[in-house]
């Protein structure tokens, strides 16, 4: 399954979506970012997991003593690192490495960071120093559920156990003393079809790459027209063609 993603990355090498033309309305309260303020000092020691091109984290995470972004795909980081030439007072290093086999000493960083990415939960609280940090957000089981369910496919559809809880299970499991979990939910808007199918082409939201492991590893880098057309007819609204996003996000003190 690892191997399939780490390929498909390797393959994207960036993960910008500034091309694509969508409106965001958000229904709770949490944000990734500000979560990340909260507990952010000036001379905090900062771990980003699963970076991508490190669009988001070079705009939106917070000045700190420095900031380590890893991601296990090299292509993603030679994106990053052209894209950190446009901050060049940020304090950031990217590195290729992967977030199930770390390689960093114990008690090393005050906040551990993941945004859509996979995650140890063990391995992370070994990294933290006591009292630090880890703030995840997560897409769940039932992000895009209309379009999963129509396609009757996607990541995570055939989960017996939702995304959100496994990552709280791990946590806990791991140690952490204080666990807080929020459910996020977003409504996005996609100006048009091109707009909707360039976010499906790009992202794993119809892919379950389990179940892409079973068919002998072939990419379904295909949207079947007739349940794509049902699905606009049944989600144009005014503000563009609905897409309900339920993602969720942890705060873990160690
Ligand atoms: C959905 S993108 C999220 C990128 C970024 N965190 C963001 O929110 O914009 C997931 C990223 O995690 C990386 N990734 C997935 N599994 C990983 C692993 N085991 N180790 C390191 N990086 C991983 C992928 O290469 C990809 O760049």
């Amino acid at each position: 399954m690892q191997d399939i993603e780490y390929e498909r990355y390797e393959k994207i090498g960036n993960w910008d979506f500034s091309d694509i033309k969508y409106t965001v309305e958000q229904d709770s309260n949490w944000d990734f970012y500000k979560e990340i303020s909260k507990y952010s000092k000036p001379n905090s020691l900062i771990l980003d997991l699963g970076t991508g091109g490190g669009e988001k984290t070079l705009e939106k995470m917070p000045d700190a003593r420095m900031i380590i972004a890893t991601d296990f795909s090299p292509k993603m980081i030679e994106t990053a690192n052209i894209n950190k030439k446009n901050y060049p007072n940020k304090n950031i290093k990217f590195v290729t490495m992967n977030n199930l086999k770390m390689t960093f000493p114990n008690n090393l960083f005050d906040i551990v960071t993941a945004r859509h990415t996979a995650i140890d939960a063990a391995q992370i609280y070994n990294c933290l120093s006591d009292n630090g940090v880890l703030i995840v957000e997560g897409v769940d089981k039932y992000d895009c559920w209309g379009l999963k369910k129509l396609f009757n496919r996607g990541q995570g559809f055939n989960d017996s156990i939702s995304i959100s809880q496994k990552d709280y299970n791990d946590i806990k499991d791991a140690g952490f003393s204080e666990i807080d979990m929020q459910e996020i939910i977003q409504y996005e808007y996609y100006k048009t079809e091109d707009d909707l199918l360039a976010l499906l082409f790009k992202t794993p939201i119809l892919d379950d790459f389990s179940e892409l492991h079973i068919s002998n590893n072939i990419h379904r880098d295909r949207i079947e027209k007739e349940l794509f057309n049902k699905y606009v007819a049944e989600h144009s609204t005014d503000k563009g063609i609905e897409l309900k996003r339920i993602l969720y996000g942890i705060v873990a003190k160690k």
